[in-house]
């Protein structure tokens, strides 16, 4: 069985975290809190334990892993050569949603990279991440702490939903913070390329890289349309509830009208219709089931809210979901590449109104 241990989020009992260290060194998964959603860890350069996450969660084994420290001066021993732009971002955006794609160094086990020549580095910005990762006293590889395909956990009880007896330990420190994933930058190339769009926006990159470019299939969200991948997890279905999701992007208004629209249609077919929309958009509660996920003008407020809704259409249980886009700026960009993906190509865009 997964051992549950609580703890204070700000302040991390000091037994509890050296417990779920000793896991950590002794080859064992444990689930933790980051700023972003939770993790499922393992010691990084044990590719034995490495192994484990990819069984547990069920993840192809082409998607490399993300390897979290608790300081900068760990990766050093994780790469071949740090260079002065990614120290810059170390300075500026760590600890933080920033993973960045390095150099490999002989020391990461091929599990972790899979098999690439490059190796994901971050360290998060979470007192419980930190403090475990510090017990483990090394590494700590770690992939979302979701079965592969479904949304990302941003709380102990959705991480428990998924991998409940898969998994030796979870620390609950309460909810993640952003509820989007770290943003994944590669700085191998001349122009430092967006993988995944995340907690750290393109807007604050430009501001200290001049130019940064977003890789075309990480900002539609799209499947194996896009052809070739930079970042491996890019290709596969993501963040996908049960019930089909059909994305409806476009002018606010008119999305509004398809999305009653098509509600209309479906209930008159039988089926039961779930609406993720947004506090701040209209009612929709005569044309289906609605979640809200914060407030479409805030997108940190979507961001935070957005798996736990797509989470809650499972319990629902909706046929179809009918979800509101929102505005791409900021952290928006993560909101709808992940929607994106949740929907796996079933994208409406809408242009005139009604
Ligand atoms: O916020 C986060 O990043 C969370 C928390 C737990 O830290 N972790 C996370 O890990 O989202 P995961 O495994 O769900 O996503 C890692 C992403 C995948 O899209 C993967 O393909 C990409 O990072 N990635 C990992 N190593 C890479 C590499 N060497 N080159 C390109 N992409 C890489
Ligand atoms: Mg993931």
């Amino acid at each position: 069985d997964t051992r549950y241990i609580k703890v204070n989020p700000a302040h991390p009992e000091a037994e509890a975290v050296r417990e779920a260290g000793l896991i950590l060194r002794g080859g064992g998964l444990v689930a933790f809190p980051t700023e972003t959603v939770y993790g499922l860890g393992a010691n990084a350069l044990d590719g034995k334990a490495v192994a484990r996450i990819f069984e547990a969660k069920g993840r192809p084994s082409d998607n490399p892993l993300i390897v979290h420290v608790a300081a900068a001066e760990e990766v050093g021993a994780l790469v071949r050569g740090i260079s002065d732009r990614a120290r810059l971002l170390m300075e500026i955006f760590w600890p933080g949603p920033l993973t960045l794609v390095l150099p490999a160094g002989k020391a990461v086990p091929a599990g972790v990279t899979a098999g690439l020549d490059t190796v994901a580095v971050r360290m998060p910005d979470h007192p419980v991440a930190a403090a475990l990762i510090r017990a483990a006293g090394v590494p700590v590889a770690a992939p979302s702490a979701n079965i592969s395909g479904r949304p990302s956990p941003t709380t102990a009880e959705h991480v428990l939903q998924d991998l409940n007896g898969r998994i030796e330990a979870i620390l609950d420190g309460g909810p993640a913070g952003l509820g989007v994933e770290s943003t994944v930058l590669d700085v191998t190339v001349p122009v430092p390329l967006i993988l995944r769009p995340g907690g750290v926006t393109p807007e604050e990159l430009r501001e200290v890289l001049g130019t940064v470019e977003v890789d075309p299939s990480a900002a539609a969200g799209l499947g194996k349309a896009a052809g070739r991948y930079r970042s491996p997890g890019m290709k596969y279905i993501h963040y996908a509830p049960r019930a089909p999701l059909v994305l409806i992007e476009g002018r606010p208004d008119a999305v509004a009208a398809k999305i009653r629209e098509l509600a209309g249609e479906q209930q008159a077919a039988g089926r039961r219709v779930g609406i993720l929309t947004y506090a701040d958009s209209g009612d929709f509660s005569s044309a289906g089931v609605v979640v809200l996920a914060g407030q479409r003008g805030k997108p940190e407020t979507v961001a935070a809210g957005l798996y736990a809704a797509l989470r809650r259409f499972d319990e629902l249980g909706v046929d179809l979901i009918l979800a509101e886009g929102v505005e791409e700026g900021g952290v928006g960009l993560a909101v709808m590449n992940r929607l994106r993906k949740a929907a796996g190509g079933r994208i409406l865009r809408v242009t005139e109104q009604g």
